[in-house]
């Protein structure tokens, strides 16, 4: 009975945990394509091409939404990914950072 009782809190827990991940937004297959003008310089699976430009594999989605909505108001200023963003709309920037989190990047590569 009681370990009935554990099994349904962690079912609960984990359905819980799935629902948050969706409510965060962003679909990985449209920033996939989106994603094709930054890959001259962050690389296609945002692995980027040379250290002047910042790996974006794997980083936390709030983060690279955080950096690009900060691009886009002007509080991050930096000339070049200005004119990136300029024309994003906030669904943009949740596919974008949604397709970059979802890559294998430094932080998780477990090889
Ligand atoms: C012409 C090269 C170039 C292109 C194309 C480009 N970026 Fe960047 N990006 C940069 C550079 C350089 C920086 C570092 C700027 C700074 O110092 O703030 C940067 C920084 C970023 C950061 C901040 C990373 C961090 O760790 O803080 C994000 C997120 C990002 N770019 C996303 C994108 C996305 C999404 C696109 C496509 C819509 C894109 N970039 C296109 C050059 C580029």
């Amino acid at each position: 009975m009681r370990k009935h009782g554990t099994q349904l809190f962690l079912g609960l827990l984990g359905a819980l945990l799935l629902a948050s991940t969706a409510f965060a937004g962003g679909d990985v297959a449209a920033g996939e394509q989106k994603a094709a003008v930054c890959a001259s310089c962050h690389g296609a699976t945002g692995e980027s091409i040379a250290p002047d430009y910042p790996v974006l594999a794997g980083q936390h989605q709030s983060y690279l939404e955080h950096a690009l909505k900060a691009y886009r108001s002007g509080a991050r200023n930096n000339p070049i990914m200005a004119a990136f963003v300029a024309t994003l709309s906030d669904e943009d920037i949740a596919d974008l950072s949604a397709y970059f989190a979802a890559q294998e990047g430094l932080f998780t590569l477990k090889r």
